[in-house]
């Protein structure tokens, strides 16, 4: 027994170990973002629309699902998300064109709608807090993006007592991007806990409907 237990662990181990070389094994930091957190939501949209939103769109998405979803008014998300002459039932386009795009940084901006999909959030927590100024080349550098285009958006506060908050408006905007990714997540989990209710209170009237029915019968 203790033969199999050794060649289990052994394979668990190389599986882990291969995992990891395919993943480019660069150490990811937790996100721990609450995607129930309603007020988080609505700091992680806003921080994304005045500090992302002037390259980045997340085509995908309308402002007044956004409404909806987060409990604004239709007047209340353009005025805090919106650019001038924003309608409601726009997607939600970022400022840049894809020519002076390709002019600033020589590529594409990417959509930011599936990329919590596409790589997680663990990803885009320690994507945003992880560039650093290369000094003999002048660029960033992003150890968890070789040769990234993107500045540095987020930069690190260099005193203690800001870097709670700093840590906490990346978490916010890492939230808003894994709800821009899944909108029905937030649905899905919270009729999750009524359907678990519902067969909870159901699995205790059918026990008691069969004790009713076998209370006379012999077995
Ligand atoms: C000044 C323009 C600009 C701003 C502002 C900006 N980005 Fe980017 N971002 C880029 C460019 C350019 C790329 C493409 C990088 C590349 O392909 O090398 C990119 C790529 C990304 C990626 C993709 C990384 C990958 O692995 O594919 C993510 C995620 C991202 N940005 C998140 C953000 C978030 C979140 C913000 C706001 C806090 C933001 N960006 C603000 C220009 C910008």
């Amino acid at each position: 027994m203790k033969k199999y237990n050794i060649v289990i662990v052994a394979l668990f181990l190389i599986f882990n170990h291969v995992m990891a070389v395919a993943s480019g094994s660069v150490h990811l930091e937790r996100a721990n973002n609450i995607l129930s957190d309603k007020t988080s939501l609505q700091k992680g949209a806003i921080l994304f629309a005045t500090r992302c939103m002037s390259c980045h769109s997340v085509k995908y998405m309308r402002y007044n699902r956004v409404a909806r979803d987060l409990g604004w008014t239709d007047e209340e998300v353009l005025k805090k998300l919106g650019k001038v002459n924003n309608k409601v039932v726009d997607n939600i386009i970022g400022s840049m064109s894809e020519t002076v795009a390709q002019a600033a940084f020589g590529t594409k901006i990417p959509d930011l709608s599936l990329i919590s999909r596409l790589k997680g959030t663990d990803y885009i927590f320690s994507f945003l807090r992880s560039f650093e100024l290369n000094t003999t080349t002048g660029k960033w550098d992003n150890r968890v993006f070789l040769g990234v285009a993107m500045p540095n958006i987020m930069p690190k506060p260099k005193d203690e007592a800001s870097l709670e908050k700093y840590d906490e408006d990346v978490r916010n905007i890492v939230n808003f991007l894994e709800y821009v990714g899944e909108p029905a997540k937030l649905k899905r989990q919270h009729l999750g806990w009524k359907v678990m209710l519902f067969l909870f209170i159901l699995f205790i009237l059918v026990y008691l409907l069969k004790r009713e029915y076998w209370k006379d019968i012999k077995h």
